[in-house]
């Protein structure tokens, strides 16, 4: 028996529509991201590799092309044109994630590089002023090394100790355990919202901005993270008064493009609507999950029963490696490694995994494709 015969059959056309509620068409979707209609070694490209980085779409790419052929200045210092214009972009982006987010301040959103800048900046900040020796950080046994290493090194720094809490087979967090875990010397609790190795999300904004929401109050509290430009209010080689929120912890020159775009991002995704897009995901997992899993050999790591568009395998006797190889070949795009967690690899007993990662421009089509680059994958190996 071949080991196709074993998978789900392929939908009906009507099926295929792709459609789900009103308005969510993912065919004219994929028309607003230029790079899905490239060929990769001469396949039609098949992008699954979301959770490392999404593709960007068009009104995020114009978002930056229109800033720096039309308005490029450094904000907050100028009383010329440009400047002032680059300023009310800038705030106008923040002001579009505050209301995506539903903070109640602006000045509680704070342009970051990424995560990993974010988590830094509380270690190094809100963690260094609160946390002393014998105090306990916890976090869980699902993290990205972005929310070990900069916890790792506040605790060492300290004298204090992290607490990790365990996660089931499925890669579910014990709920029962971390509560066991949470006591009088737990300072700081630092949980991701979805895992990256075992189920994720990302905005399709560009590489290199995020954002760290804090309520004022305890952002008020916390001492600045770098010093430099537009942090403060006033510098003598005695005193330096520093910036009212949240200029307090944004020194130098903010990456101004990608803030404005990243705004563009939010105003695409809010066209879409996040419930139709979260629907769309859910679907397309479901779809993946079933399809995928039922391939003899292939082992879904992450089952939990609640996951984002995440679906990391590992097939019987052939490394990722190898598998993102050959899958390669054929147009599609999958991360295979430890996707910065390696204590999740540890708790699976697996060095790496193959991990698929959807978003909301990828089709049925897409997974069956990669099922088809999988049975060939193990055809190579057999
Ligand atoms: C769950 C999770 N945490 C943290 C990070 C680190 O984010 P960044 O690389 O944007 O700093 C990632 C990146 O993919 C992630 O998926």
């Amino acid at each position: 028996m071949t080991t196709a015969a074993k998978i789900p059959s392929r939908e009906s056309a009507a099926q295929r529509l792709h459609v789900v509620g009103t308005g969510f068409d993912v065919e004219k979707i994929r028309r607003d991201f230029p790079i899905l209609s490239r060929e990769i070694r001469g396949k039609k490209l098949v992008y699954l590799d979301n959770a490392a980085t999404a593709q960007k779409p068009r009104a995020v790419i114009e978002a930056i092309s229109r800033y720096y052929e039309q308005g490029n200045a450094n904000v907050h210092r100028g009383v010329h044109f440009l400047s002032e214009h680059a300023t009310g972009e800038h705030e106008r982006a923040r002001r579009r994630v505050q209301r995506f987010i539903n903070a109640p301040h602006a000045s509680e959103i704070i342009f970051v590089r990424g995560a990993t800048e974010a988590i830094n900046l509380v270690a190094q900040t809100y963690g260094r002023v609160h946390v002393s020796a014998g105090d306990e950080v916890l976090i869980t046994a699902m993290e990205h090394h972005s929310n070990i290493v900069p916890w790792q090194i506040l605790c060492e720094e300290k004298g204090a100790k992290l607490r990790v809490a365990p996660i089931n087979d499925d890669g579910e967090l014990l709920l029962d355990e971390f509560e066991k875990l949470l006591g009088p010397r737990t300072k700081i609790v630092a949980v991701s919202h979805v895992s990256n190795a075992l189920g994720t999300h990302k905005m399709f904004g560009p590489i290199g901005i995020g954002v760290l929401f804090g309520k004022s109050a305890l952002l008020e509290d916390m001492p600045p993270y770098q010093g430099g430009g537009d942090m403060i209010s006033s510098v003598t080689f005695e005193k330096t008064i520093y910036n009212k929120l949240p200029f307090k912890f944004e020194a130098g020159t903010p990456n101004v493009a990608g803030a404005i775009a990243l705004g563009a991002a939010i105003e695409y995704l809010n066209r879409l609507g996040m419930d139709n897009i979260a629907a769309y995901e859910h679907e397309l997992l479901a779809y993946a999950t079933e399809k995928i899993s039922a391939i003899p050999g292939v082992r879904l790591i992450g089952t939990a029963r609640e996951r984002a568009g995440v679906l990391s395998f590992v097939i019987e006797g052939i490394h990722p490696h190898d598998v993102g190889t050959v899958l390669d070949q054929e147009g599609i795009a999958i991360r295979t490694g430890h996707h910065c967690a390696q204590p999740v690899m540890q708790r699976f007993g697996v060095p790496a995994t193959a991990r698929a990662s959807f978003a909301l421009y990828n089709t049925k089509d897409e997974v069956d494709v990669l099922a088809e680059g999988i049975l060939k994958v193990q055809e190579v190996f057999a």
